[in-house]
């Protein structure tokens, strides 16, 4: 396990550049990040839009990569919303084809590092190539201890906090919950986050200002950095920049400090 583990890090070689200036004691226990700018990444080079997805999917490993070596416990990824299905049928199969390939080169390492995947979002709505990677990724990773990575897929805000709202109501109805036990980690626990804490950090790349219907009741006390860099030149290099940020806030909850 560790032979390989080595290797990776001896590849990259630049890996722990910048990190000192991360103070360790007071990261975020749980990144969420809106990676977005794909299309607009390759416009810029002549390229089709699909080129900035794949580009922005080699992010992703250098993302993973760099949180679970700063040791950051969770980490979202929103990678397909509810309404990107409004998007044209080429560029929506090539999303649903990326999960296969990014699994396919990723999964060793993911097990090396006991990472856990999650996945939130509808994906029993998935095709059934996307939907069979899911299920061997959560297979493969279940036994993960280490940093848990959740991949928003067929994700939505609003669809997450309804389903918890369904899942109560039937509760209800069949007399096992009253009106008065729904307390506000007793919904949690209904949401496709259960387990998961609160997101500390949303990060948004590209320039645009809005959550797009993501983890809505989750982000409720969570710092947002936007960026104007697009996901596939965000890497090591913007995260780092955006955890400085983090780290010179000062975060009240409401109350004084
Ligand atoms: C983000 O990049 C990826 C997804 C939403 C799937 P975009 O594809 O939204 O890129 P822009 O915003 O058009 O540049
Ligand atoms: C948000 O990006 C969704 C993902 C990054 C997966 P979009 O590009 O879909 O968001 P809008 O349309 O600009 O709000
Ligand atoms: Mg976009």
């Amino acid at each position: 396990m560790l032979q390989p583990l080595s290797r990776w890090f001896r590849r990259s070689g630049t890996d722990s550049a910048g990190a000192e200036t991360i103070d360790r004691a007071s990261l975020p226990r749980h990144i969420a990040i809106i990676m977005d700018g794909n299309g607009r990444w390759a416009n810029r080079r002549g390229l089709p839009r699909v080129a900035g997805h794949r580009a922005g999917m080699t992010q992703v490993r250098e993302v993973i990569r760099a949180c679970d070596e700063l040791g950051i416990r969770y980490l979202t990824l929103y990678a397909f919303s509810t309404e990107n299905w409004k998007r044209p049928r080429p560029e929506v199969e090539y999303l649903m084809r990326l999960p296969e390939e990014f699994f396919r080169t990723e999964i060793d390492e993911l097990v090396a590092r006991r990472v856990q995947v999650r996945f939130i979002g509808d994906v029993d709505r998935l095709p059934d190539h996307t939907r069979r990677v899911v299920d061997e990724t959560l297979r493969r990773t279940a036994g993960g201890d280490g940093m848990v990575v959740c991949f928003a897929l067929n994700y939505g805000g609003r669809a997450d906090i309804l389903e918890a709202v369904r899942g109560l109501m039937r509760e209800a109805a069949e007399g096992r919950l009253s009106p008065d036990a729904v307390t506000e980690a007793v919904f949690d626990g209904y949401l496709s986050t259960a387990g998961i804490p609160d997101p500390d950090l949303v990060i948004r790349t590209s320039g645009e200002r809005r959550l797009s219907n993501f983890l809505l009741w989750q982000s409720a006390y969570a710092e947002l950095w936007f960026t104007d860099v697009l996901w596939p030149d965000f890497g090591r290099e913007g995260l780092l920049e955006a955890l400085r940020d983090y780290q010179r806030r000062q975060r009240r909850f409401g109350g004084l400090k």
